[in-house]
């Protein structure tokens, strides 16, 4: 298994502070190993223990853990409840005063909501959505700015069991009628624009457009937010305005009381074949790992400013804006804007002004951060930090130490934090207060989780050893399914020829001599594009889908900053370009694949060729194409390529 062998040799290790320690949840390993040990002995047992003690039932489960149609697991099944009562109703008593959300605009105004507040705002929403006739298990589609709204509409949807799917601003309009489509969604909540970096981006247009491309299509209401108050184009009746929606509509509503196992949402993401996945959560299992993760992990406090930077379009965003830190009623930043605007101290301001005392972000945001301003954390007061947080893909030495040094001034561990999409919340991380810190490692597994790394053949990796991350039994906040697709989800998670009954995620990791946990990367054509996942399949797709295009492969090469950028080669039905011809043709694909996706899938660079590296039998040279791509030597077998005079033409970027 040469590619997943460990290439780090970082032996650096970093003990809690005391001062950390002494106020920690869990004080010491002593108290983590006991947790671990007690899902060991009793699992089932463990897991109902954690439902009871963190949900607020409505009616309390009787069985934790259904196995019989595997792998579609069932937890808690016959127990109801709602997410959004758990979010609210249940902070009224002791924290309506408390503030929820301190919304920080792009342009830097501030807004602070209160439990109370939002309750009501959530409560008036939901009825807005059911006097538009919109039910229990209705897909209801959030394409909105960062935003306390984003935040109460998809409380909202739990509220009433209605189902949402968030598709992050970012996205195409292309991408976004493919979601709608997919989920049959009746709905579409939406806001005039978005402002980020002092700019206006569209927002309702691009809903407009996205609708257009459906003949017969399965939206009735688009609910818009007004956020800059630009002239937008009017579609009667099927266009409403938020504020005109809720006027009038009564300040409380009643929670729809669901089964544990009510689909919460559906949030789709890139596989390495065909279109994006729509990863479906459960209700209770997903609200109980974002709950339980808060307390261990982020060592949650009610005195904790919290603040995590992720936009809700993404998992993280999820589980750690919109439903964790108010599930445990925590007050927390939401920041509308971005880090670099209107300069690259923006974070440490917004850390200085409201006392941030958690605070998670990305490595790629972490990385421009440094490479923009290394002194300039320095020059605000960030003495109110306790923990930092790292997310989205293995996070280099280098740039830990800056973090841990420089950000968190020596006192604050960082929790790097190992999940996806699918498992819903922390998998692997650091119990901040136990667990002494390795750079670049996400350290060992939370209580309850059981993952291992088996090799090719399936066996685990039981000592010091590399191989693929597997976790061996399922766990309450996994994914239930695949929108629509049982039999992808069956045999994407739980191929039959690997691992068997154990969950793949896809990754390959390490296991060091101590036992840490160090994640690799993917194993599938899968890039980590500023710590978003992105299919190859999915952007070569869309390069094909151009009429200049005859046939295209993309792989992935390090940058510095975002982690991986995107390698695109090219051949197009015409002759190979060259020259100003080229760089003109890259410019417009490159568009292209922006329109057709999003911003963040353009390609980096575009190489044209007069035919792709191919086996005698047709397969591209995928490992071929990642080292022209990375201007490395090629070292491989070229034996088998039927035309090797292309390799030099590859070799040169159009753009
Ligand atoms: C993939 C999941 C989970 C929220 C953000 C991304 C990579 C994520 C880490 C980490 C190393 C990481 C993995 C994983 N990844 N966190 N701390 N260290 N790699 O969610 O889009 O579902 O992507 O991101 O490759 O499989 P996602």
């Amino acid at each position: 298994m040469a590619t997943i062998e460990s290439v780090l040799h970082e032996n650096r290790l970093f003990t809690p502070d005391d001062s950390f320690v002494n106020q920690a949840n869990l004080l010491n390993k002593e108290e983590y190993y006991s947790l671990c040990k007690e899902a060991e002995e009793d699992y089932e047992g463990f897991w109902g223990r954690m439902a009871r003690e963190y949900i607020q039932w409505h009616k309390p489960f009787t069985k934790v853990l259904d196995e019989n149609n595997h792998p579609f697991f069932k937890w808690f099944e016959d127990g109801k409840l709602n997410v959004s009562y758990n979010c609210l109703d249940r902070n009224l008593d002791a924290n309506a005063d408390k503030i929820a959300i301190i919304f920080e605009s792009d342009k830097g105004n501030v807004t602070n909501i209160t439990y109370r507040d939002l309750h009501l705002q959530v409560c008036q929403f939901a009825n807005g959505l059911r006097s538009l006739n919109i039910k229990k298990d209705d897909r209801v589609i959030i394409y909105m700015p960062m935003s306390i709204e984003a935040v109460v509409a998809m409380q909202a949807c739990s509220r009433i069991g209605a189902i949402h799917s968030v598709v992050f601003g970012g996205f195409s309009a292309k991408s976004l009628h493919e979601r709608i489509v997919d989920t049959a969604a009746v709905a579409v909540i939406t806001a005039d624009e978005q402002m980020r970096g002092g700019r206006s981006v569209s927002l309702k247009p691009v809903v407009d457009k996205a609708l257009e491309m459906s003949k017969t299509g399965s939206v009735s209401s688009v609910v818009i937010y007004q956020r800059t108050g630009t002239d937008i184009e009017w579609h009667s009746p099927r266009d409403i305005w938020w504020h005109e929606l809720i006027v009038d509509k009564p300040i409380y509503c009643e929670p729809e009381w669901v089964g544990a196992e009510h689909p919460l949402f559906i949030l789709y993401t890139s596989g390495s074949t065909g279109r994006p996945k729509g990863i479906q959560h459960s209700s209770a299992g997903y609200l109980l790992g974002a709950m339980v993760s808060m307390k261990w992990i982020f060592d949650y406090k009610p005195t904790d400013i919290f603040w995590c930077t992720a936009d809700v379009g993404w998992i993280t965003g999820h589980s750690y804006v919109a439903y964790g830190p108010l599930a445990m009623g925590a007050t927390q930043v939401v920041f509308e804007g971005v880090p670099t605007f209107p300069d690259a101290g923006r974070f440490w301001k917004i850390i200085q002004s409201h006392s941030v005392t958690v605070f998670y972000t990305a490595p790629t945001a972490i990385r421009s951060l440094i490479k923009l301003g290394p002194e300039l954390p320095e020059d605000y007061d960030l003495s109110s930090l306790r923990l930092l947080g790292s997310v989205g893909e293995p996070i280099n030495p280098e740039a830990w130490v800056w973090y841990h040094k420089v950000v968190g001034q020596s006192r604050c561990p960082i929790v790097d934090t190992w999940w996806q999409t699918e498992t819903g919340c922390h998998m692997i991380a650091p119990v901040p207060g136990a667990i002494p810190l390795k750079p670049g490692s996400c350290t060992f597994p939370l209580p309850g989780i059981m993952a291992a790394i088996i090799d090719e053949a399936g066996h685990e990796v039981k000592n010091e050893g590399g191989g693929l991350l597997v976790i061996k039994r399922p766990f309450p906040s996994l994914a239930r399914t695949i929108w629509g697709n049982p039999d992808r989800f069956k045999n994407t998670y739980f191929p039959n020829d690997i691992g068997g009954k154990y969950y793949l995620a896809g990754d390959s990791a390490h296991r060091d001599s101590d036992g840490y946990f160090w994640i690799m990367g993917r194993v599938d054509d899968v890039l980590n594009i500023s710590g978003h996942r992105l299919g190859t399949m999915e952007i070569e797709s869309a390069l094909v889908a151009n009429s200049l295009v005859a046939e295209a492969a993309v792989v992935g090469k390090p940058h510095e900053i975002k982690g991986e950028v995107i390698v695109a080669f090219v051949v197009l039905k015409g002759l190979c370009p060259k020259g100003d011809d080229a760089r003109k043709i890259a410019i417009e694909l490159r568009n292209w694949v922006s329109k057709e996706i999003g911003p963040i899938a353009k390609p980096e660079e575009i190489r044209f060729g007069d035919n792709l590296p191919k086996t005698r039998s047709g397969k591209i040279m995928r490992r071929l194409l990642r080292a022209i791509g990375r201007g490395e030597e090629i070292t491989q077998d070229i034996s088998t390529l039927e035309n090797p005079a292309i390799l030099e033409q590859l070799k040169q970027p159009a753009i």
